[in-house]
């Protein structure tokens, strides 16, 4: 079964002219549009239902709770985690990897201790662990790259020796590989580190399943899976969630609050402080919604077949003068393409692009540990999701040649 035909009709933002052309979306690595579906869900709620939750004893009061909390059980079974409490929502997937660090972190590690990353981390999975380093003392150790961009775990046994943390990306947000996880994973439990997956780019295309990844922690965020901005998610097995301190302290967080002291809330609410992002949550449950009913396993098979398209197109309309960064196979890698073409800038490239209505984003895509060691400061990335198809490939090839004899050296 493939997507249907007409999906582009339920994202109302793909209607638009920019520039005089139809809209070209090719930034949903960035972020992704939004169904007409997750936009009504969100609405419905501040027409009809909206009041604050967990604590109103009236309808609709107790109609926003249960909208609420729906969603994250909805949530809580599109990645298989064993109870809805696993799910804990954030502002994004960089405030997941700050609770991750801070509250796990804290409490575990210290000098003599390591934390291994890869160099294809997105900065939420860098700096938040380099803050707490500079406090704490602890090693921050990276896993390499080979050359066709994929983990270089040649040298894992030595790089786990003393770690209490392996954190790493399911799915490069530049080179688009898609990591071994589960076997990390395996190697790390043996070796007495658990592991926190930045699945920010994974859960929106590919059917994720938190047991099968053999994770511990997981962070993603809402906005890149068709979702609202301002919603993330930290996905955690429950006795580790239940072992970490709160991380933001005030409201609903607490189920006491003394002049000596607080006692700590159940999971989840324990790291919900404050009033939650509630119509956001409803329209990521919304977006769930939305993805099941295209199912996730046709969202993984269209992204194949048109990264094909794509990476075979390129090559054959521009040969040498184009790059694209990662893997060859499209089936280890995501439908995002990090070009390099000729010597135009990414910056005056995308530029050229915007001009033809077609959205790409040019830079170091928050990872410049990542851009030193391909050799680059930026590059320009197209990336792909359910509304895409071959039309928006075959604009993006005819734009680049005459931008190539603009900008070209
Ligand atoms: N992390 C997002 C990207 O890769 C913003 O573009």
């Amino acid at each position: 079964m493939s997507l249907p035909r007409n999906i582009k009709e339920q994202f109302p933002l793909l209607s638009q002219v920019v520039n005089n052309h139809q809209i070209v979306y090719l930034d949903s690595a960035a972020s992704s549009q939004k169904p007409a579906a997750v936009i009504e869900a969100m609405n419905d709620y501040y027409r009809t239902i909206n009041a604050n939750v967990h604590r109103g004893a009236y309808e609709i009061a107790a109609q926003a709770t249960e909208a609420m909390e729906s969603a994250r059980s909805r949530i809580a079974k599109f990645i298989g985690a064993s109870s809805a409490n696993e799910v804990v929502f954030t502002k994004n997937a960089t405030e997941s990897f700050n609770l991750v660090a801070r509250s796990w972190g804290g409490q575990h590690l210290s000098q003599g201790d390591a934390v291994l990353i890869t160099d294809m981390e997105h900065h939420a999975n860098i700096v938040p662990w380099q803050i707490l380093s500079a406090e704490r003392g602890f090693e921050i150790r990276w896993i390499p790259l080979t050359v066709d961009g994929h983990l270089d775990l040649t040298e894992l046994d030595q790089l786990l020796d003393g770690v209490k943390m392996v954190s790493l990306t399911a799915m490069s947000n530049v080179l688009g590989t898609l990591n071994p996880v589960r076997k990390i994973a395996d190697k790390a439990h043996e070796m007495g580190a658990l592991v926190t997956v930045d699945a920010s780019q994974y859960v929106p295309h590919l059917p994720t399943d938190v047991q099968d990844l053999g994770a511990d922690l997981m962070c993603f965020t809402g906005h890149k899976m068709c979702g609202p901005t301002g919603i993330g998610v930290l996905w955690g097995r429950e006795e580790i969630l239940d072992s970490m301190p709160p991380f933001l302290g005030g409201g609903e967080m607490i189920l006491d609050v003394r002049k000596d002291g607080f006692t700590a809330n159940e999971l989840p609410h324990k790291f919900e402080a404050g009033t939650p992002p509630i119509a956001e949550i409803i329209g990521l449950g919304a977006a769930v919604n939305f993805l099941e009913s295209l199912g996730m396993a046709e969202i993984r098979q269209h992204e194949i077949r048109l990264t094909e398209y794509a990476m075979n197109s390129l090559a054959d309309r521009y040969g040498e003068d184009l790059r694209i960064h990662g893997p060859k196979n499209p089936s280890e890698r995501g439908g995002v393409l990090s070009i390099e073409y000729r010597d135009v800038h990414p910056h005056d490239l995308s530029q050229v692009l915007d001009q033809r209505g077609i959205c790409i984003r040019a830079g170091h895509h928050c990872a410049k540990p990542l851009m030193k060691e391909l050799g680059v400061g930026a590059t320009a990335r197209a990336s792909l999701y359910v509304y895409n198809d071959e039309s928006d490939i075959d604009a993006l090839i005819d734009a680049l040649e005459p931008a190539g004899e603009m900008f070209a050296l």
